[in-house]
């Protein structure tokens, strides 16, 4: 008979900040989700409507924004964070990046609670921080609520990069 009792319950912690509105984050993360918010304004959504803005801080300050771009062949559409990472490694290859802030909202408006990226794109988050080797930190906004997590491995536990 198989014995049990080696088995051990383990639990995995995750620790983030919630603000009430970006006036209460520091200068620079609250420019951050700014240029986010500012950012939907140029998502291309004629199909879901839902547009989205990502901002993306390099390490030396610069600013990267996305947003995402919709196609008729759905699959080919691509995420405001994956628009924003991608454009950010090809335009600083040799930067990190530190930190990316998310806005969405149906119609362009922005949602009451934080919009939190698709897998497809925390997985692309946690390749730029392990390229970096420093903590990348998400910010997601909502009308309602921020939220700020320090590092991707807090919105993708168990992160695979071992390759
Ligand atoms: N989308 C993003 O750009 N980022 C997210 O975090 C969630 C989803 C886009 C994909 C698609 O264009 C639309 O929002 C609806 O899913």
């Amino acid at each position: 008979m198989t014995n049990h009792n080696e088995m051990t319950e383990k639990q995995i912690n995750i620790t983030y900040q919630e603000f009430r509105t970006v006036d209460e984050m520091i200068p620079e993360d609250r420019e951050l989700a700014n240029e986010a918010i500012a950012a939907m304004n140029c998502a291309y959504a004629p199909y879901s409507h839902f547009h989205v803005g990502a901002a993306v801080r390099m390490s030396n300050g610069q600013i990267v924004r996305g947003s995402n771009q919709e196609n008729a062949a759905f699959p080919s559409g691509l995420c405001a964070e994956r628009t924003a990472l991608f454009a950010a490694g090809a335009r600083y290859p040799d930067k990190d990046a530190r930190s990316i802030a998310i806005a969405g909202g149906v119609y362009g408006r922005l949602g009451i609670e934080p919009c939190t990226p698709c897998g497809a794109c925390r997985q692309v988050m946690a390749q730029y921080q392990t390229k970096a080797g420093k903590p990348m930190s998400v910010i997601m906004i909502g009308s309602s609520r921020i939220w700020k997590f320090e590092k991707v491995d807090d919105i993708l536990p168990l992160i695979f990069d071992s390759i």
